[in-house]
């Protein structure tokens, strides 16, 4: 074992120049191609937009964000059909990420993660689709809507909670990754609209979580995991995942960009500057869960959306862009050397350390997060996010994601009818769960 371990790390990775831009599309397109392995949709019987288990719907949602962004950073359309068919067949049937597969799981934010990527479709100008309902900006505005509706100020003075359903175990505790999704999708639908009650939005979650302790201020601006309602969310879990952080950054970046107060131009300074804790000798790395080597599938792809959100920073405030992509550069640069691995030989691990080589770690996170860590360092050298203003297409629907079918209410407080539905879900659903493994017995 330790021989082979041996062996495997003096396999070369792939070799990246920052500054060749053939270079990095030949890695990226590579890396691209790996990560879509882990595509149902294109298996028999798989289901357009997800991806093969263990990877839950939440984590398609971030993989076809990062796609997105791999479209416009390395400019490249091959996958662009592929993008708007997953992210169009997933919008549930009220058109607001609840679509009724996921409905009896579904948190706040699993469902912001798909808002997070449509929101990225309309600023990098991905085509319309032909129902105007699944408008990128429109989808993005009915998560917007219907994440905000449910604002919760029953417990803890307000705050999303992590669950959507009352069922859900993790209903009771109100975390930052949804919250965070909230705010960040906020600040891009108000750089984007130019409507101000999306800062209006920003400013009451971002005062909530830091009234609520789950910011810290002072020396380090760390972002906490969440906190249980008892007590008032006063018993902080004080994990620090780099998710939240880029979440809380970049959002606080694009308040920057379309208000101008230095108020979000300080905040933004400060969560970057306590970012360095993601960072080994300017290698990223999940401080919370690598060292201790206990990452699990969903964790194992944060770094992607923290390179994504890093990017969106060097952007959005081009005061932060020298250090972001110092950061940048030198992650991917680690995270391609560590891309020697699987059948295809270029498969990457988790831990990029420098010259350490492929770590025999792999999945769609380890794929997702080495491809945006690279596809970021071209943030810059493209068109900044577009707006409506400024050449962005995407059509608008203000009041959109309340639909007609009960699933994308705010069910803070189920009702009779409402526990009646969530039966009814239930039951077909397990019911399909019995056909099918009556089927598989047959
Ligand atoms: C850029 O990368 C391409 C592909 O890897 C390579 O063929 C080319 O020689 C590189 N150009 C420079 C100037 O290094
Ligand atoms: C575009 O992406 C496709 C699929 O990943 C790849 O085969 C092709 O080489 C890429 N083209 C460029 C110019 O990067
Ligand atoms: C829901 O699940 C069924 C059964 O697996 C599948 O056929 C269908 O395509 C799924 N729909 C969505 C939107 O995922
Ligand atoms: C601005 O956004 C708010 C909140 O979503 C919405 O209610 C309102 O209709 C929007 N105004 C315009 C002019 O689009
Ligand atoms: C509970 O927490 C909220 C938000 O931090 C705060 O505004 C409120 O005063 C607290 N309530 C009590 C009873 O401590
Ligand atoms: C605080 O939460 C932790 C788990 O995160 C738990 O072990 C501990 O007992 C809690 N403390 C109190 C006072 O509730
Ligand atoms: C990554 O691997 C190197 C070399 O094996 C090790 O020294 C380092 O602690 C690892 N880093 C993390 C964050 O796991
Ligand atoms: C907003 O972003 C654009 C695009 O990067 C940039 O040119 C502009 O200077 C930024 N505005 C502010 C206030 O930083
Ligand atoms: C990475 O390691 C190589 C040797 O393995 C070294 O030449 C290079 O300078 C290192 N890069 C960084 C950014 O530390
Ligand atoms: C955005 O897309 C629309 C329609 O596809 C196009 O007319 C417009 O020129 C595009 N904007 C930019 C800045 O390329």
């Amino acid at each position: 074992m330790k021989v082979w371990i041996l062996l495997l790390s003096l396999v070369h990775g792939l070799y990246l120049d920052p500054s060749n831009l053939t270079n990095l599309q030949e890695n990226t397109a590579l890396i691209a191609k790996g990560l879509l392995d882990y595509y149902d949709g294109k298996n028999y019987g798989g289901v357009i937009g997800m991806f093969t288990w263990p990877y839950y719907w939440w984590e398609a949602g971030g993989a076809w964000g990062s796609l997105i962004e791999y479209t416009a950073l390395m400019e490249n359309d091959t996958y662009v059909p592929l993008i708007k068919q997953a992210l169009t067949y997933q919008t549930g049937d009220d058109d607001n990420y609840i679509p009724l597969n996921q409905s009896t799981t579904e948190g706040n934010d699993d469902q912001g993660f798909w808002g997070l990527a449509v929101m990225s479709a309309a600023e990098r100008n991905f085509s319309n689709p032909d129902d105007p309902k699944k408008a990128w900006l429109t989808l993005a505005q009915a998560v917007f809507n219907t994440m905000a509706a449910r604002w919760d100020t029953g417990e803890c003075g307000g705050g999303l909670r992590w669950q959507i359903f009352q069922w859900n175990s993790g209903y009771d505790y109100k975390n930052s990754v949804s919250n965070g999704c909230l705010f960040n999708i906020g600040a891009r639908l108000a750089r984007y609209t130019r409507n101000d009650s999306y800062v209006e939005w920003c400013e009451r979650v971002f005062d909530w979580m830091y009234g609520s302790g789950f910011l810290t201020e002072g020396e380090w601006w760390f972002v906490y995991d969440g906190a249980k309602v008892d007590n008032n969310c006063s018993n902080i879990t004080k994990l620090q995942w780099t998710y939240n952080q880029g979440l809380m950054m970049s959002g606080s970046a694009y308040l920057y960009n379309y208000t101008e107060d230095t108020k979000w131009l300080e905040r933004t300074e400060h969560f970057l500057e306590a970012a360095q804790v993601f960072f080994k000798e300017d290698v990223m790395y999940e401080a919370a869960c690598q060292p201790s080597n206990s990452c699990n599938q969903d964790q194992r792809s944060f770094k992607a959306y923290f390179s994504r959100f890093l990017g969106q920073t060097a952007v959005m405030v081009p005061q932060t862009y020298d250090v972001i992509m110092n950061y940048l550069k030198t992650s991917a640069i680690a995270a391609a050397e560590s891309c020697s691995g699987g059948s295809d030989g270029h498969t990457c691990g988790l831990n990029w350390t420098n010259g350490t080589g492929w770590d025999g770690v792999w999945g769609l996170g380890e794929q997702m997060s080495a491809l945006e860590v690279m596809t970021q360092l071209r943030a810059g050298d493209v068109p900044a996010p577009y707006t409506a203003e400024n050449g962005g297409s995407s059509l608008a629907d203000p009041a959109a994601g309340f639909g007609t079918s009960h699933t994308d209410s705010s069910p803070l407080v189920l009702g009779t009818k409402d526990k009646a539905g969530a039966g009814i879900i239930t039951a077909i659903i397990g019911s399909s769960l019995i056909g099918s493994v009556v089927w598989l017995v047959l």
